[in-house]
């Protein structure tokens, strides 16, 4: 059976550090996969902390064609009326998320330093979990999230096809607007969302608006809901505040789908209203392979 990477799963760790890499033109996979080797036992461990390795369908599908999954592709952007999130696919994708920054610190540099002979950083995000993991607007996120029993069902390819133990990734920067939020009021901010502000809990159906969020990104298709594990944690500062959105599937379909609702390309003419307050500023595709399809490229 193969098995998932498993700091996907790891929950509890406060302090996240995202980091997102572009090859140096002319670079062979085999120098990132050399350049990688040494990280998957990181020097410093005091605390614990976990390393999710991802990557971007070409290179990927250079790395190990056998192992990635035909429906593996570039993000290439959604663009709505006036609101979208733009496509910034990069090629190495490395999420390390522990007990403290500090730590976190210590690896993403060594992380960056391994791999500066065949890449330049493009995007890095520091990023924490806010209060009783709430994003900055305020409102529990993760209260849908499946429990960690079924999330690899929702979040992992199934033995016996294409990659199998892998995972497709959407990681995406969003931009709040946090002053315009909050001078909503309590019942106007709910509607945004779709749930209560306090406890999270769902509105009913007669006062929760179609464009709420939750109304937006609930999609049924033959009875069943489409389903991400999301691990999506803030990050700012007074000056600039917002969410590191990720979410892990074991079908990049549903991203799609969910995006196009979001931003009012799906045909029905509504977007969500959370867009009115959150832009994206960047979105990217990656595949976290199997623990068995790393350590076949590592040995
Ligand atoms: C600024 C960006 C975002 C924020 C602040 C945000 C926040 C939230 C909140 C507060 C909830 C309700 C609580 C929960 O069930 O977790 C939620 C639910 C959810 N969000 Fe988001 N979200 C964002 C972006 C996205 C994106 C880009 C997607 C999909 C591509 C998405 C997919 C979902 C899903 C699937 C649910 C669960 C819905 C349910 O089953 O009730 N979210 N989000």
């Amino acid at each position: 059976m193969a098995d998932a990477q498993p700091g996907i799963f790891a929950l509890g760790t406060r302090s996240h550090h995202h980091l997102e890499f572009d090859l140096l033109p002319g670079t062979e996979p085999a120098a990132v996969i050399d350049a990688l080797r040494g990280l998957r036992e990181p020097p410093v461990t005091a605390g614990g902390e976990n390393i999710v390795l991802g990557f971007g369908a070409d290179l990927w599908r250079r790395i190990a064609p056998a192992q990635a999954p035909d429906v593996l592709a570039p993000f290439t952007g959604v663009q709505g009326n006036g609101r979208g999130m733009p496509a910034t696919q990069h090629d190495v994708w490395v999420w390390i998320h522990g007990t403290g920054p500090d730590i976190l610190l210590d690896t993403a540099r060594a992380v960056a330093h391994a791999l500066s002979t065949c890449a330049v950083l493009a995007l890095e995000q520091a990023a924490f979990v806010y209060r009783d993991s709430r994003d900055l607007t305020g409102f529990i996120d993760g209260t849908e999230n499946p429990p960690v029993f079924e999330a690899p069902e929702v979040a992992i390819i199934p033995d016996g096809e294409t990659g199998a133990g892998g995972s497709f990734v959407i990681a995406s920067k969003w931009v709040h607007d946090l002053d315009r939020f909050h001078r909503l009021s309590q019942a106007d901010q709910e509607g945004v969302i779709g749930r209560t502000k306090p406890d999270s809990v769902e509105l009913a159906d007669a006062v929760k608006p179609a464009t709420a969020h939750i109304a937006r990104v609930v999609i049924e298709e033959d009875g069943a809901e489409l389903e991400l594990f999301r691990r999506s944690t803030p990050y700012g500062t007074v000056r600039e505040a917002g969410l590191y959105f990720l979410a892990f599937s074991a079908d990049p379909t549903r991203f799609d789908k969910m995006l196009a609702r979001m931003f009012g390309v799906s045909g029905d003419g509504l977007h969500d209203q959370l867009t009115d307050f959150s832009t994206p500023v960047s979105g990217a595709y990656y595949f976290a392979p199997s623990l068995q399809a790393l350590a076949s490229q590592f040995s």
